[in-house]
């Protein structure tokens, strides 16, 4: 496993509260009509794939929202975390697999077999590791399958640091190179080829809508600011700066400064910080909901 594809169970736990409450709901909403009439065809329990399941937080976020009979296939190459995602599944069914998804651009029919049956294909946190060739492959898929797709909070590539209080002043220099230098790790093999990183939200729209899918897209940003969020605003710093400097050793000192100021100003309560996502929900059925923009 890739060591850049490798998550702590402790960074999966502080975002998993913050990811809940930055999702788009009204994307689960126009899921769940779509999924409810699929349920009435079939009579069973709904289908869902969970793609980079980690410790499970899509199923906990999503399970009650679907609210129907479910049963989830729970799908990562890290055992640990799929102990601990399998550990808290009530009261749906689940299974897990221990896969590296990267062999699934050479083994089209092992994918193929994955969707068969299955309602939703569902990841959260996930496209932006994965690469182009094999985001083309998933849609191609998940197409031939007729199986409604749900992707939350891919990372679309912007953040921003916010000072206000006595410190106030405007996005300096400092943190566009710093933003620059992190999107150019964001794009490092992770293990599948070149990540996407910022492009995953919109490379994965187009394939599907190449595929003949209705899209719908909405902005699932992060806003960090209160005591709640501390710890995970200290280790998104703490994360950024390693990557920045693994990205440009030549600017270590300058980015070690950088994140010495920004932490100070985080620990004082004097920063706000946004990192912008995009949730994504394709549909190949013919119900036309309303209230949401479609691309
Ligand atoms: C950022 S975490 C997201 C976990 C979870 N979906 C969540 O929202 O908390 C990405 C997950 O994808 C898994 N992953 C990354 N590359 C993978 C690959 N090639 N095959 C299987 N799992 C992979 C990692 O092990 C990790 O659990």
């Amino acid at each position: 496993m890739s060591d850049d594809a490798r998550f702590a169970a402790s960074w999966l736990a502080l975002r998993e509260p913050v990811d809940a409450r930055s999702r788009a709901e009204r994307l689960n909403e126009l899921a769940v009509a779509w999924l409810a009439e699929r349920r009435a065809a079939t009579r069973r329990p709904l289908k869902v794939l969970d793609l980079g399941t980690g410790s499970g937080s899509n199923l906990r976020y999503l399970g009650p929202r679907l609210a129907m009979p479910q049963h989830w296939t729970l799908v990562d190459q890290d055992a640990a975390l799929l102990d601990i995602a399998m550990a808290d599944v009530a009261p749906y069914e689940a299974e897990a697999r221990c896969v590296d998804m990267g062999r699934w651009g050479g083994r089209p029919g092992e994918l193929a077999a994955w969707l068969d049956g299955t309602d939703l294909l569902t990841a959260s946190a996930l496209l932006d590791l994965m690469s182009h060739p094999w985001v083309t492959t998933l849609a191609e898929a998940a197409s031939r399958h007729r199986v409604a797709v749900l992707m939350a909070l891919s990372v679309n590539g912007d953040w921003r640091l916010d000072i206000h209080g006595p410190a106030s002043r405007e996005w300096t220099r400092e943190d566009q190179r710093v933003r620059r230098v992190y999107r150019d790790h964001q794009a490092t093999d992770k293990g599948v080829g070149q990540a996407l990183g910022g492009q995953a939200p919109a490379v994965m729209a187009s394939a599907l809508e190449a595929c003949g899918y209705r899209l719908y897209l909405a902005d699932s940003p992060w806003v960090l600011q209160g005591p709640d969020d501390r710890a995970l605003g200290e280790a998104l710093l703490d994360g950024w700066r390693s990557a920045a400097c693994e990205q440009a050793p030549e600017a270590a000192d300058a980015i070690r400064d950088w994140h010495a100021a920004r932490l100070a100003c985080w620990r004082r309560g004097e920063l706000t910080i946004r990192v912008g996502h995009r949730d994504l929900l394709a549909l190949p059925g013919p119900i036309t909901p309303t209230g949401v923009a479609r691309r």
